[in-house]
């Protein structure tokens, strides 16, 4: 099974991973080599970014050689807006850690439709072109959704336009006030995300116990996507206590 690491609390597992990432980064730029970060949004990686850009801002730690390339995003939604996925990750992560906007991809939420299908294997390639993902933080939504990956997502999935599930977007809704919810979004796939080297599925509070358990525990399947995850063989559960009360 993979690996479990239950922290007493968000903010002290966030600073346990923000010290793995700050250790790998410091260990590529001493080789002279890139360090390709995998990133996600939503409640959950936030005490990772706190920690990173405490880290950047009191004890020194550079993003030199840095490149990352996010999840997902609303579609369509600009990146100016102020609940895309784009603002998100510049207020919380990269404009206070001091990190290249050129060196940090986000799926565009203003691609034309007839641009998609190549916005998205230009999107693929340049995770390949960047040497493939080094690390990849992940959330678990409630329905074991995985980025965008929405119950029924495939296993060999790729980045593209999908739907949202009915229960993403009503958990969105409160953030988005009088406006819609978009009904869609870009989502790299789960195979995608099954070719980074490293990856980490964090989740905290007592809402996730019960996803957590059955990703861990249920037979894999399309019904959970975060459950096709399983088979990578260096995925490792990052949770608090709450989280890890059903285990
Ligand atoms: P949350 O979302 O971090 O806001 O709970 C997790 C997810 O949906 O991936």
């Amino acid at each position: 099974m993979n690996p479990v690491t239950i922290h007493p609390d968000p903010a002290a597992a966030g600073a346990a991973i923000a010290a793995d990432i700050a250790d790998l980064i410091r260990r590529r730029q001493a080789e002279g080599r890139p360090t390709v970060l995998g990133l996600a949004t939503g409640a959950t990686p936030v005490p990772v970014y706190r920690e990173l850009v405490r880290l950047h801002q009191e004890e020194g730690l550079g993003f030199e050689g840095v490149r990352s390339f996010n999840l997902d995003e609303y579609w369509p939604i600009d990146p100016a807006h102020p609940r895309s996925f784009a603002r998100f990750m510049r207020e919380e992560l990269f404009v206070p850690a001091g990190l290249d906007p050129k060196d940090c991809r986000i799926p565009d939420g203003l691609t034309p439709m007839p641009q998609l299908a190549e916005a998205c294997r230009a999107y693929e390639q340049a995770i390949r072109d960047a040497g493939g993902i080094d690390l990849q933080l992940l959330g678990i939504g409630l329905s074991g959704h995985i980025g965008f990956n929405e119950p029924g997502a495939l296993a060999g999935s790729r980045t593209r336009l999908v739907e949202l599930a009915e229960s993403t977007r009503l958990r969105a809704a409160p953030a988005f006030g009088e406006e819609e919810v978009p009904k869609r979004g870009i989502s790299v796939g789960i195979g995608t995300i099954l070719e980074a080297r490293q990856i980490v599925l964090l989740a905290f509070g007592e809402e996730k116990a019960e996803i957590v358990a059955r990703a861990r525990q249920d037979e894999p399947s399309v019904a959970i996507p975060a459950t096709l995850l399983r088979s990578h063989p260096d995925l490792r559960w990052v949770l608090d206590e709450a989280a890890a009360r059903r285990l």
